[in-house]
């Protein structure tokens, strides 16, 4: 077996991994990163946010043609559905940008190994796969991930009944799609395919989709996904799904079981460590199965770090994205941090719903004073103009300092639009901070002065 040497090994090439990587090798590191499939990018760009908004955004465009131009005065006919053009769009654009990060290891020198990574021992990794090689670094960085989490009772066949990855490529539109979790995959996938034309109803555990989301811009958004025709279960536990003869069902404690044709499940992901070896580096997981790291992203053993999925925090992209680059940066430096107070969380529905800091459900358990501006998007002139007026941004600020706790939306563009909220909380800002700061006029960023007006009573167009 091929024996290799690095400063620093990467394993995993997701949004967290790669952007390591490529920042160690700025700081002038010898880097390599290991990934096992042969495509970079990790879960995210490969079948998570990239192909799912890639497939939200055609799926938008058509039911708009079928549904959302007359107003404007423009009348379509003959629109047909090309799915198979539709899903060959989002290969595409796959392809494209995990090609981009295999040019950006090239440019930045980071060798890439194929194949599956294993510690065996301090400083020490063995990749088996295409690549088969041993290879020792001063550091070695965790970036595996996450997988869909399954229960007893789900029989997934990867097909009928399957997970994100599987709703990506569905060959024809389902008749009755049952979604089994009213997350952000449920219900970015539920809509994508009832946009297209399928029966979706939605099953959730909870009294309320979105868990930990603020609860006043979920119940918004249940009304406004109901209204799009998507059905809810609440309050429902799935105890089985399974293949029929001809489709799937889903059963429920005490209730009813629910036909339909094909099943999403989508009850959570769980940090992907299997097969790590973390037990020849005496790294235990925690009771929740996440990698135990400290501020710095450092596991137990020295020189074995850890960041993204497979730590305890939200699973998301960007929060990877930015331990990936403070776990390096400190490495080299002995400087490098996150905020974990302003990650913003941002589901890609139509309208988007996006928030950053704390909710109003948690402030008043912890007991927090606080003021609350709420501004409505049916009252910005931009958003009557572009007839998109659902929605609004909610800013909560201390009672006492006004300083900005959390803001949540939900309308059009308000995951672009909580940029400024994320920005703002990131320096500190006041609710008078944002209320003082001029918004172009007309765009929909006034809804964001208004809210922060709101806080204060005094908003202009309410
Ligand atoms: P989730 O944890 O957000 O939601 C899962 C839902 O399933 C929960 O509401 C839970 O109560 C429900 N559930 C669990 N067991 C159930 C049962 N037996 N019967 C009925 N309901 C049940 O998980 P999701 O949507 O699968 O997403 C996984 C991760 O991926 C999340 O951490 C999410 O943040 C991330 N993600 C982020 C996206 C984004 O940033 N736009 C997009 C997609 C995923």
């Amino acid at each position: 077996m091929d024996q290799k040497q690095h400063d620093l090994l990467v394993i995993g090439a997701g949004p967290g991994g790669y952007v390591a990587a490529i920042r160690a090798a700025q700081l002038g590191l010898d880097v390599a990163c290991i990934d096992k499939e042969p495509r970079l990018g990790g879960t995210c760009l490969r079948v998570g946010c990239i192909p799912s908004k890639a497939l939200l955004e055609s799926s938008e465009k058509y039911h708009e043609v079928h549904a959302g131009l007359e107003s404007h005065g423009i009348k379509t006919g003959g629109v047909a559905l090309d799915l198979e053009a539709m899903l060959a769009r989002k290969t595409k654009i796959v392809h494209d940008l995990t090609d981009g990060i295999a040019g950006l290891f090239k440019k930045n020198k980071v060798t890439r190994y194929e194949g599956t990574g294993r510690l065996d021992g301090p400083g020490k990794v063995v990749v088996e796969g295409t690549d088969t090689v041993t290879i020792t670094a001063k550091h070695v960085l965790i970036a595996t991930g996450s997988a869909s989490a399954s229960f007893p009772g789900m029989e997934m066949d990867g097909d009928v009944v399957g997970d994100s990855t599987t709703a990506l490529s569905y060959p024809e539109v389902p008749k009755h799609l049952i979604v089994i979790g009213a997350g952000y995959i449920g219900l970015e996938l539920g809509s994508v395919w009832r946009r297209l034309g399928a029966e979706v109803t939605v099953v959730e555990y909870l009294d309320r989709i979105l868990p930990g989301t603020d609860a006043e811009i979920a119940r918004e958004a249940q009304k406004l996904f109901k209204r799009q025709g998507i059905k809810f279960v609440l309050k429902s536990k799935v105890t089985s799904a399974r293949k029929t003869k001809g489709g799937a069902v889903v059963e429920i404690e005490g209730k009813d079981p629910i036909e339909g044709d094909r099943v999403l499940v989508a009850v959570g992901r769980k940090p992907y460590t299997d097969g790590l070896g973390l037990d020849t580096v005496g790294v235990e997981l925690d009771e929740r199965g996440r990698i135990p790291v400290d501020a710095h992203f450092a596991t137990k053993a020295g020189g074995v770090f850890a960041i993204g999925d497979v730590i305890a925090g939200p699973m998301l992209a960007h929060k990877a994205e930015e331990e990936g680059v403070a776990c390096v940066e400190h490495i080299v430096t002995g400087w490098g941090h996150v905020d974990h107070g302003t990650i913003p969380g941002v589901c890609y529905t139509d309208p988007e719903i996006a928030g950053v800091g704390q909710t109003e459900e948690q402030l008043k358990e912890a007991g927090v004073p606080f003021r609350k501006g709420v501004f409505f998007f049916r009252a910005n002139s931009r958003a009557r103009a572009i007839d998109r007026i659902d929605g609004r941004v909610k800013i909560l600020a201390h009672e006492e300092t006004d300083r900005i706790l959390g803001v949540h939306m939900i309308g059009p563009d308000a995951g672009h639009l909580i940029a400024e909220a994320v920005a703002a909380m990131a320096f500190g800002a006041s609710s008078e901070d944002i209320a003082r700061v001029c918004h172009a006029h007309p765009t929909l960023s006034e809804t964001v002065k208004e809210a922060a007006l709101a806080v204060d009573g005094r908003p202009i167009h309410a």
